[in-house]
This record gives C-alpha cells, structure tokens and sequence, in this order.
C-alpha cells in the first residue's frame, strides 16, 4: 500500500486535485514500519483533509499489517506538519539532528503509535 491521491468529493472544487497522502510500507535495515505522510495545495488547508486520509490510511495499515508500527517523521521547525501529526494521536518517540538539512540546527521529529525498540529508532532516524 502506497500514498494516496485526494480530491473533492463535494462542493465547487468537487473532483480536484486536494493532494496526497496516507500510511506507506517503509522499510530501513531491518525495521519495517507504515510511514504516515500528507501534503495538501495550500487552498486545502484547514478542512481536516491531512486527519481524513490519515485515519483511511490507519483502518488499512491495521487491517493489513497490525503487527508493525505507524509512525511520521517531522521537520521541528513545521509547526503546522507537527499540529497535524500530533492531531492523529501519534506521540513523540524522539527528537535529533536532521542530518538532510544544510542547517547545522535543524532538527526531526519521530513520532509513532507505539514504543519502539533502540535498533528501530536508529533505523528510522539515520
Ligand atoms: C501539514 C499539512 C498537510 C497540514 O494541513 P492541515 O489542513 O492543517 O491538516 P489537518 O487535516 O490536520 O487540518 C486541521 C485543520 O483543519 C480544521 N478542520 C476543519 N474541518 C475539520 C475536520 N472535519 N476534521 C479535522 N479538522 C478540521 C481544524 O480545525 C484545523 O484547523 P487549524 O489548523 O486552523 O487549527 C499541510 O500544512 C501541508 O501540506 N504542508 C506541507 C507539507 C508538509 O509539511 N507535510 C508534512 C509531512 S508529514
């Protein structure tokens, strides 16, 4: 299972492109996990689209895989990303250096529904 693409089931905008998002199988190292992710054109913030999918995203990862952890991984300085993560129930495992970002102070966050193991924190946040 794989993100998906959202558009308007209602109203003006009905049938366009809202943007994508859901629960993906990710794996690094040994480590498998379902990856929540979303991103929405900006005219589609604010209507509760990210929570939506995330939700539809969760019934399935749960019925397919519920052995394995949902998790998110989230840039510090996102506010809005972290409202919305947090806003789904997933809770902060930990938070380090983001090694992808040129600024020496940025930082991620790694949320998940569950404790996870050391090994699978490493794996997750290399
Ligand atoms: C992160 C992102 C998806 C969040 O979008 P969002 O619309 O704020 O997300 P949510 O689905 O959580 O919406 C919650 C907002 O909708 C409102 N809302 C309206 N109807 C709602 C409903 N039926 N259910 C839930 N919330 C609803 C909430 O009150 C809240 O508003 P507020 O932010 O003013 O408090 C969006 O900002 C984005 O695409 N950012 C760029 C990409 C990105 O950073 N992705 C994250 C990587 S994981």
């Amino acid at each position: 299972m794989g993100p998906w693409v959202l558009r308007a089931r209602t109203g003006p905008g009905a049938g366009e492109l809202v943007g994508s998002g859901g629960c993906s199988l990710y794996t690094s190292g040994t480590t498998t996990v379902w990856n929540t992710a979303f991103v929405l054109r900006p005219q589609a913030w604010g209507q509760g689209y990210a929570q939506e999918v995330t939700a539809a995203g969760r019934r399935c990862a749960h019925a397919l895989h519920p052995d394995l952890p949902v998790i998110a991984v989230v840039a510090a300085g996102n506010p809005r990303s972290r409202r919305a993560v947090e806003r789904t129930g997933l809770r902060t495992v930990c938070r380090g250096p983001d090694a992808k970002d040129p600024d020496p102070t940025a930082e991620l966050l790694l949320y998940a529904d569950r404790g996870l193991s050391e090994d699978q924190v490493r794996a997750l946040t290399a």
